[in-house]
């Protein structure tokens, strides 16, 4: 009999050795909260399907925001829900648009220390849902499109994001943005790009959350799930159009990818865990079949292992509360 010369399993006996050799750690501001604003309600209206969530008033996303900060939170990521949309989604371009007012509110009562990230995007304000404007074909318009994330972009950091960032995979988008922002003088706002977003399942509960118009799907713009090296030229592309940070999106099913590009990326990388992700976690929770905090923070770990250094959440809140002692 031979007994082994290495014992790995030294470093794993006390939770006190496992502490001092952990290479991956979480802190409340690598997490940023995405959260949703609906114009027009008096009380916040919950999700069904994001057991947790809800659509917030004008005035409860203040308290939301103020929260965040409070638990040291990395920012918040706001997405609107208009009364009215239109074919173009110009509520989107409208600086008293409920994005834009409500983005200058929050930065208003939060102050410099959370960031108010915007999602700069098409689709909550179009009635047909769609991440950018039709042509005659009914297809989404690429350089049409371009136009108004230029505008959207200034509106939205005239109204005081701190970071825009861009979701709806139009080729060119962080190359006009950008022009747009430095042209307007906003050469200090950053530009968060969803690099490489695929077209995914996973975002279900999210078209209930924004009370979605579309039919149909978002594939002849988004990625599609059995390409991987097509994420580094989608990164590359929006690195050289000048994006300040890249995301990869959804999380957990796209670890690769996460990996893939954080060892590429000379910016941050972040990943967003998806509305799916989140309904799935609470599902299985409410029928007791998994350790919800223990699944959670797992997830997490997961995806900041693979290379992301921040993570956009739903969970956010809860987890920053937790890692403060809570
Ligand atoms: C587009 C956008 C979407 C999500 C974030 N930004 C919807 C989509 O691309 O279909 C999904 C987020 C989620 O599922 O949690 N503005």
């Amino acid at each position: 009999m031979t007994f082994p010369a290495r014992r790995p399993r030294r470093l794993r006996r006390t939770p006190a050795m496992r502490r001092l050799v952990a290479e991956t750690r979480l802190h409340p501001a690598d997490f940023i909260l995405p959260v949703f604003v609906r114009e027009g309600i008096t009380e916040p209206q919950p999700i069904s399907s994001m057991p947790g969530v809800v659509q917030h008033t004008e005035q409860t996303i203040l308290d939301a925001a103020e929260q965040a900060r409070d638990l040291g939170l990395g920012g918040v990521m706001l997405f609107g829900i208009p009364a009215e949309r239109d074919a173009s989604g110009s509520v989107g371009l409208d600086p008293d648009g409920i994005l834009n007012r409500s983005i200058q509110a929050v930065k208003d009562r939060v102050g410099e220390d959370l960031l108010v990230m915007s999602d700069l995007c098409l689709d909550e304000f179009t009635d047909h849902g769609h991440c950018g404007v039709l042509d005659e074909l009914g297809e989404v318009d690429n350089d049409a499109t371009l136009e108004l994330y230029a505008q959207m972009g200034v509106v939205q950091a005239a109204a005081g994001a701190d970071v825009v960032a861009p979701s709806g995979m139009m080729d060119g988008q962080v190359a006009v943005i950008r022009q747009a922002l430095d042209e307007a003088g906003y050469y200090d706002v950053p530009i968060l790009a969803y690099a490489a977003k695929y077209a995914s399942a996973f975002y279900g509960p999210f078209r209930e959350a924004v009370d979605s118009q579309l039919q149909g799907d978002r594939r002849q713009y988004q990625m599609d799930a059995p390409n991987r090296t097509e994420a580094l030229r989608e990164v590359e592309a929006d690195l050289a159009e000048g994006a300040d940070m890249v995301m990869v999106k959804p999380g957990l099913a796209y670890l690769d990818i996460v990996s893939d590009v954080a060892a590429i990326s000379d910016v941050p990388v972040s990943a967003y865990q998806v509305s799916g992700e989140y309904a799935m976690i609470e599902a299985a929770a409410a029928n007791g079949w998994i350790d919800r905090r223990a699944v959670i923070l797992e997830a997490m770990t997961a995806l900041r292992r693979a290379g992301a250094q921040n993570v956009l959440t739903y969970h956010a809140a809860e987890i920053a509360g937790w890692l403060r002692g809570g």
